[in-house]
């Protein structure tokens, strides 16, 4: 028998699943890791941390199977920047998609570059979790550790490059460098230039379903093929069948994101949204909001210390005119704003845990709707989705995203979107489909199906327009804070 081996290395945990070739899952585990804060609104981690995890992944998942692994593949948190010297070893921690130190780079890369440059470079302007701020950052901030730079990467090439000592990247996860030309799919010399990056550091680019190596024997898998390998979004995308144009994926995780896959490359007019590549050697649109499922666990594991996300199941009913902005971590789609925080707003003495509760889920569903709404202005307009990561277990809370969203909410047998998504990339090199599309479409399934109740549509509606309004009407206030 074959088994493919998926990997999801997320922001909190590393998650891997061992399949067969119709995607039935004979083992998977994850191992938790923290991530650091230095600062209010930075974030780092530990490369180290993701190796010793993905290790113990690897031995578990093909104990006693060692020799009919044939292939494994990574879907990994975009954007984060991984730096070596010139003997491999990591020069700092690496910083996060969601860390926010990089205003000053990113406004100097939109106001002075110029967004309307970066655009026709790119595909897209700068957000600060992205990485080519990061390098300018770390330029300016920290010369002796840039001038160390040997190799750059994202966080799942690293864990590849020690897997296979192939220094490479895929398109999708590249996108997310600011570095990419995403329509004509190769680096930009001149993004490069003005990051001053040497075109000596930087990885082959593949396509996510090509193989770039074989595992190294001391992870003993003999004969592994190691594919490419996507950015967590593309690889969710991949296992939850979101291959086709137009079709689209949500996902609650640390982050949340609206992923529309695209079979041409296109800009929204502002670019709000992310002109990315796509793991099916396409393209696709994307709005991230950086605080999705985290806002719950804060909630009910840091704020309240319920800890029981079941007994948190019965805040179904609890309407209520408590609104939450989820900026926990500043906000990137659409508004680009590191300064942005949290509120909840509109809490009177009558106010219950619940409600405040309930405000979090449907404040995270406002928030997406708030990148769906952009990509509807440019007439992206999709009729359904289906919905992956920890957020979706929420029966609750799938049927909110309905709600709220008014699309139809497709549930996959596994919410193991980018573990799922990486086994699939890693059969498609492996030669057991002839692409992805024919992969994911084999594989992934549809278990259920949430319909959006439209007796539920004027409530949500008007609570929206009132999430709307409330950002502008802070904004300056939070920027004093
Ligand atoms: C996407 C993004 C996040 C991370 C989370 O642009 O920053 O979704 O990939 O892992």
């Amino acid at each position: 028998m074959n088994y493919y081996i998926g990997i999801d290395l997320g922001t909190s945990s590393c998650k891997g699943i061992l399949v067969d070739r119709s995607g039935k899952i004979y083992k998977e585990l994850s191992v938790s890791y923290p991530v650091m804060t230095p600062r209010d609104g930075w974030t780092e981690q530990d490369p180290a941390l993701w190796l010793d995890a993905a290790k113990k992944i690897i031995k578990e998942l093909s104990s006693g199977v060692e020799r009919d692994v044939r292939a494994l593949s990574v879907g990994g948190q975009m954007h984060g920047l991984v730096a070596l010297d010139k003997d491999d070893r990591v020069i700092r921690p690496c910083i996060l998609w969601n860390d926010g130190r990089c205003e000053k780079q990113t406004a100097y890369l939109n106001d002075v570059v110029g967004k309307e440059r970066l655009s026709e470079l790119t595909g897209n302007i700068a957000f600060a979790g992205f990485t080519a701020p990061k390098l300018l950052w770390m330029y300016e901030e920290e010369p002796e550790n840039f001038k160390k730079i040997e190799k750059i990467m994202l966080p799942k090439d690293y864990l590849a490059y020690c897997l296979t000592g192939v220094h490479s990247t895929d398109y999708s996860d590249a996108s997310g460098m600011l570095l990419v030309d995403v329509k004509n799919k190769r680096w930009s010399r001149e993004m490069c230039e003005i990051c001053h990056v040497k075109k000596e550091w930087l990885p082959r680019l593949y396509e996510s379903y090509e193989v770039t190596g074989k595992v190294r024997p001391e992870f003993g898998l003999p004969d592994c093929l190691v594919t490419a390998g996507a950015g967590d979004n593309a690889a969710a995308a991949v296992g939850t069948g979101t291959v086709k144009d137009g079709s689209c994926n949500v996902s609650l995780g640390t982050s949340g994101t609206i992923f529309v896959s695209q079979d041409r490359f296109s800009v929204d007019g502002a670019n709000a949204l992310h002109s990315f590549a796509h793991a099916n050697g396409k393209w696709h649109l994307m709005g991230c909001i950086l605080t999705a499922a985290s806002a719950r666990k804060w909630w009910i594991e840091d704020v309240t210390g319920w800890g029981d996300y079941a007994a948190d199941e019965t805040a179904k009913n609890t309407e209520s005119d408590v609104i939450f902005l989820p900026y926990l971590s500043g906000e990137r789609s659409p508004h680009n704003d590191v300064r942005a925080r949290g509120a909840f707003v509109g809490l009177s003495s009558t106010t219950t845990g619940r409600e405040m509760s309930r405000a979090i889920m449907e404040g995270v569903a406002f928030a997406l709707k708030d990148c769906l709404e952009v990509a509807k202005s440019n007439g992206v307009s999709p009729s359904e989705t289906t919905l992956c990561g920890g957020g979706a277990k929420s029966g609750v809370w799938r049927q909110i995203i309905a709600d709220v969203l008014e699309i139809p909410v497709n549930i996959l047998a596994t919410e193991q979107g980018p573990a799922l998504g990486g086994a699939i990339l890693a059969m498609v090199g492996a030669g057991e489909y002839r692409d992805v599309a024919e992969a994911s479409g084999a594989i992934a399934k549809i278990a259920s199906t949430v319909t959006p109740v439209k007796e539920n549509f004027p409530y949500y509606e008007k609570k929206y327009e009132k999430f709307r309004r409330l950002y502008p009407a802070i904004k300056g206030a939070l920027r004093d804070l």
